[in-house]
């Protein structure tokens, strides 16, 4: 597959060759978010948490993880409720890395958004965690996302303003809230950006615990850009509340 050429490709294979080697990252993400899923953003324990509620009981109930880097948040919901796991992202180290940690009741692909394609009817669940900015075009990805699920079937997504996508004014105002409403599409919607303000300040002071650590692991760089992430918590929940908001959006199958 020819990657190089899409959105952040190096980046993201730099990031989980990093993820996969580095011990300080991986207890900073445990520290951070309450678990160590090699988060490159915002999701803590508490939103993926929100996700088995979600999840139907039963023996044959398959969840799929659009973006799912190395696989270890499906790894963890997998602990939690014995279901299968399917997962796609574009990047090759993630991928190598989900298939050898999870093989058990698994399927990995590499594979780009948009391009992928599943059979009709064949997940219970399936979520997006700060990946659907990455779809050419949201509104066709979701129409395809609804066409996996089963009857009953939940989209779960996660989706942040201020970051890669512009802020407007509320949860029914963003890119994606305008491609579901012009594509007919239902949606309910959690504003979850208080507790993304929390969880972003203690993303902060616990890089700042971790910075020997990550120096001395020769991983001043991803300090920094820790740092970068963080500094927007630095300021007052209002001025932050203009400049970010995280929304969690949910859509049902009938
Ligand atoms: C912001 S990260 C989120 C990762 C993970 N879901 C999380 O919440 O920590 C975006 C993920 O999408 C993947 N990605 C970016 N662009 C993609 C594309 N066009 N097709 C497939 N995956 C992509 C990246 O490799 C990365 O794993």
């Amino acid at each position: 597959m020819n990657n190089e050429n899409l959105l952040f490709y190096n980046e993201y294979e730099r990031f989980y060759e990093m993820a996969e080697r580095s011990s300080v990252f991986k207890n900073f993400c445990r520290d951070a978010y309450g678990e160590d899923f090699s988060q490159d953003g915002f999701s803590d324990i508490k939103q993926i948490n929100r996700i088995i509620d979600l999840i139907p009981k039963g023996n044959d109930v398959h969840i799929l993880d659009v973006g799912c880097g190395n696989g270890k948040m499906l790894g963890y919901l997998q602990k939690r409720t014995d279901v299968y796991i399917h997962g796609f992202d574009y990047s090759e180290n993630a991928i190598n890395t989900a298939k050898k940690l999870f093989p058990a009741n698994a399927d990995f692909k590499q594979g780009i958004i948009g391009e992928i394609d599943y059979p009709a009817e064949q997940f219970d669940v399936i979520t997006s965690m700060d990946t659907i900015y990455f779809a050419p075009d949201m509104g066709e990805f979701i129409q395809q996302a609804i066409r996996w699920l089963k009857k009953d079937g939940v989209v779960f997504i996660c989706y942040q303003e201020g970051d890669v996508m512009p802020k407007t004014e509320g949860p029914r105002t963003t890119v994606l809230a305008k491609a579901l409403q012009e594509n007919k599409i239902p949606y309910e919607v959690e504003d979850i950006t208080k507790e993304t303000y929390e969880m972003l300040k203690k993303k902060r002071e616990t890089a700042l615990v971790y910075q020997k650590s990550f120096e001395e692991e020769g991983l001043k760089e991803w300090f920094d850009l820790l740092m970068i992430q963080t500094d927007c918590a630095v300021q007052s929940f209002d001025l932050f509340s203009k400049e970010m908001a995280r929304y969690i959006y949910i859509i049902r199958k009938n």
